[in-house]
């Protein structure tokens, strides 16, 4: 069975699509797009109607791209409050050889969290700590033997309502969620599990927010979202070079650079501001500008982790949109020294910070399905079909016809 999914992702800014192919256990994105967003601003859906029609558009934009339709996602969930709960679960082992089976890791991740979440709360993820068979530990039971099954599980649930009206929008737009996620999750998928040993934080840079994530030993234990991001910067720059939205933040993604380090008073952008003026901006006097709101929103952050943890902090590592302003690294490491370190995503069709948590999601998902032994494929035998045959019609130059060319040339 080939290893296709897709992840869904709704900002402020933009709606991301990421359709990705596991070979081998390695990620190939298929495509990777993303629209601008309407409807939905400050983790809040304010125009349903637009939202479902901004969802459909990308869709069907990488539908065509792909040459099949996608019609079941993953979905991340930006909720702005999480509740965690640290359960444990047990299941008998019944099969004939007493080995561990892939429903056992399923039944006891139930069993841990039957019961566990109140009533106004809905599962996001139920996280397995550490499994144990009969005495012996081990975070990959499968196939182990013994007589019991136990789970040491970490639940993160949020409110009902607001996790139900994201899955309706994206239902009305046709698409099937599969699963939900965390968003802070997903993030921490993209980057090395040498961390899993330590305690650190995981912030994600976005338009109108900005998350924070603590992770320990590599698990989820608590997050917050804070309604701040790149949207601030452009605010800024709007204001104070009289200029409509659309150049502010036109002047943050081109020409404003994260640090004044490198900033040039020689480099000039000329620009009509929103009276029809002629204006010069200098890329110094932008720049000090962003840095400075930057490095609030980073303070803040900061804040925001030694509140949400007691515990001694050994990486931060700082992703999502807003990180692709040139130099960014220089204030994160500015702000935060030299344990943090800038998330980059970097992968053949999809070089861009925001999509941090659709291939996160992705990656997640690929090893939550290993650790169950569960084999999923979102699209159909007729659309692998058409993608297989299809690959072979497209140019050279498409991202297809690149990933299925040098598949099917080996
Ligand atoms: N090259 C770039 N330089 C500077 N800023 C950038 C660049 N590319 C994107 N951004 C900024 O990053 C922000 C978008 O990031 P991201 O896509 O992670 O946000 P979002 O998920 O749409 O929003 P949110 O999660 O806050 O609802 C925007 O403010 C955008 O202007
Ligand atoms: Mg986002």
């Amino acid at each position: 069975m080939r290893n296709i999914y897709s992840a869904l992702d709704i900002g402020s800014d933009s709606i991301k699509l990421v359709c990705g192919e596991f070979i081998h256990g390695k990620l190939n994105v298929l495509c990777a797009e993303k629209t601008y967003s309407l409807g939905y601003q400050n983790n809040v859906i304010n125009d349903k109607d637009e939202l479902v029609s901004s969802i459909k558009k990308l869709v069907n934009e990488c539908s065509e791209k792909l040459g099949f339709n996608i019609r079941k996602v993953l979905l991340s969930v930006p909720v702005t409050y999480t509740d965690f709960y640290y359960t444990e679960g047990k299941e008998e082992i019944t099969s004939e050889d007493y080995k561990v089976t892939s429903d056992n890791i399923i039944n006891v991740l139930k069993n841990a969290a039957r019961g566990n979440i109140p009533a106004n709360e809905e599962l996001i993820q139920a996280i397995p700590v550490m499994f144990r068979v009969d005495s012996e530990e081990s975070k990959t039971p499968l196939g182990l033997k013994g007589e019991n099954l136990y789970v040491k599980a970490m639940l993160v649930a949020s409110d009902k309502r607001f996790i139900y009206e994201f899955i309706k929008v994206v239902s009305e737009a046709g698409i099937e969620v599969v699963d939900i996620m965390h968003g802070a999750l997903a993030d921490y998928a993209n980057f090395d599990t040498s961390l899993d040993s330590k305690t650190g934080a995981l912030i994600n840079l976005g338009n109108t927010s900005t998350s924070v994530g603590i992770f320990s030993k590599g698990i989820l234990i608590n997050s917050e979202i804070l309604n701040l991001g790149g949207y601030e910067l452009d605010r800024d720059i709007g204001l104070k070079y009289n200029l409509k939205r659309s150049d502010a933040k036109m002047v943050k993604e081109k020409f404003a650079l994260a640090s004044v380090k490198n900033a040039s008073n020689k480099e000039q952008m000329k620009l009509t501001d929103k009276n029809g003026e002629n204006i010069i901006i200098s890329q110094r006097d932008v720049s000090e500008l962003v840095s400075n709101r930057l490095k609030e929103v980073l303070k803040l952050a900061k804040k925001t982790i030694n509140h949400l943890t007691k515990k001694e902090i050994s990486y931060i590592i700082v992703t999502g949109g807003l990180t692709e302003l040139r130099d960014a690294p220089l204030v994160i490491h500015e702000e935060f020294g030299n344990k943090a370190r800038l998330g980059m995503i970097n992968y053949v069709g999809a070089r861009y910070n925001g999509y941090s948590t659709c291939i996160g999601m992705l990656l997640y998902f690929y090893s939550k399905l290993r650790l169950r032994d569960k084999e999923f494929c979102m699209i159909t035998d007729d659309d692998i079909d058409t993608l297989v045959n299809g690959a072979r019609e497209v140019t050279n130059d498409s991202i297809l016809g690149k990933v299925f060319g040098y598949f099917f040339d080996n």
